[in-house]
């Protein structure tokens, strides 16, 4: 099998990339990422040096239709894998253009891709592939209680949530059209290693660790059902395998929380490991700060679908998962340390310099 994986140096494509290659010894993985802010060589270094027979680089563009056709010309593509996206919702409200680029348009190009090369021979589709990494986020806001299935309506309230939902719509499509192969996943919010300081979990421990702000968008008491990593990457790997074509699947951890309550359990983790900072609990590092505009109260995913059809289950409980994160996260300063440049303070300032001023007052 040959792989194509874009977005594989960001943070759920890197430890896919690492699972698929250590799970399956007959898989060649090609790895088509454009390295912005958020794609980082280093969260594959070692998988460069474990696999170099099995694991290809390129730099590429997915919003550069000729550049993704010639990647099709030069290699023969089985599963298609694609997580390649701008994947923040307070950067899309700082600016969506490059989401509708990248989200919509690099999906646009890639099925283009596929209709021209997979669909004029029925016998090679028998074992393509194009899985197509969605979020939790399209089925919008739910109230307590309510969960969101496959079936669903869609309605995104960020233009990071529309986009995707706008390139899923464009996978089903091609589904329903052309006879792509298609699979489609939404999954809830990941955590766990490689994750880009700028979500939720890694800036609170980063910021925890430094002894700076903690900022908590509204009252905190915003909903997220989180999932580890890894646990999604074996959900993808079951979808891929045993899905049903142009089928849409959930994939949950089945932990809803607080955004309060997460920042607590990592505020008070870093305590028990540390010890206090400059004397005091972490907890005192909060500030309420002006909400996320559009900003959806609660996500939760019906995960019956891929439990009953794939027999998939998360297993790793969050509390202990997010201690593991917040280990991996100590043990690897440098990683931190190296993505954290210029570009990311610009970003910060912005995001949060005025409400940081406003919590003070
Ligand atoms: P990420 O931001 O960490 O990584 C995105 C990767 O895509 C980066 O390596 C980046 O360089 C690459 N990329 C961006 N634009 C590109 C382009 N034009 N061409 C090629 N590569 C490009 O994102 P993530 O958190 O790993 O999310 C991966 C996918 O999973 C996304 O599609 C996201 O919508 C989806 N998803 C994420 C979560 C989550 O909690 N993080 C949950 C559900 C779904
Ligand atoms: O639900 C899946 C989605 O999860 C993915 O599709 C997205 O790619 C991913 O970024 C994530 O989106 P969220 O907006 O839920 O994640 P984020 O980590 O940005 O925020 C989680 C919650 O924490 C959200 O309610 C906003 C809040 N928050 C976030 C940050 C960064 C704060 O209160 N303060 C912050 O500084």
């Amino acid at each position: 099998m040959r792989a194509l994986v874009t977005g594989g140096c960001g943070f759920i494509g890197s430890n896919f990339v690492r699972h698929l290659l250590s799970r399956f010894r007959d898989v060649q993985v090609l790895n088509v990422d454009l390295l912005t802010y958020a794609g980082n060589l280093a969260n594959l270094a070692d998988v460069e040096k474990t696999y170099p027979d099995r694991y290809t680089f390129i730099k590429g563009d997915i919003a550069e239709k000729d550049a993704v056709f010639s990647w099709f010309d030069d290699f023969e593509i089985d599963w298609i894998i694609h997580f390649a996206a701008e994947s923040h919702v307070d950067r899309s409200i700082l600016g969506p253009d490059v989401f509708v680029r990248t989200n919509i348009l690099g999906t646009f190009n890639l099925l283009e891709a596929c209709r021209r090369f997979w669909t004029s021979n029925e016998e090679s589709l028998l074992r393509r592939r194009f899985l197509h990494i969605s979020t939790d986020e399209v089925y919008g806001s739910l109230p307590e209680y309510q969960y969101s299935t496959e079936i669903s309506p869609y309605d995104p309230s960020s233009p990071y949530s529309a986009s995707k939902a706008a390139s899923d719509h464009m996978v089903k499509a091609y589904f329903r059209t052309f006879g792509l192969p298609a699979l489609i996943t939404h999954s809830s919010n990941n955590y766990g290693p490689y994750q880009f300081p700028e979500k939720l979990i890694p800036l609170m421990i980063h910021n925890a660790l430094k002894g700076r702000v903690l900022p908590v968008y509204g009252d905190g008491r915003n909903v997220r059902d989180w999932i580890h990593v890894e646990d999604h990457c074996k959900a993808l790997l079951a979808v891929l395998r045993k899905g049903r074509l142009g089928e849409n699947y959930n994939i949950g951890g089945q932990s809803e929380k607080e955004n309060i309550e997460v920042v607590y359990l990592i505020c008070d983790y870093l305590d028990e490991r540390l010890g206090f900072i400059a004397g005091r609990p972490r907890k005192n590092l909060i500030r309420f700060v002006t909400d996320r505009p559009g900003h959806d109260r609660r996500y939760a995913l019906d995960t019956a679908k891929i439990s009953e059809e794939l027999r998939w289950h998360p297993v790793v409980a969050f509390e202990q998962g997010l201690r593991q994160t917040v280990d991996w996260y100590l043990d690897n300063q440098p990683w931190v340390e190296d993505i954290l440049d210029g570009t990311y303070m610009e970003y910060y300032q912005k995001q949060y310099g005025e409400r940081l001023n406003e919590s003070q007052k």
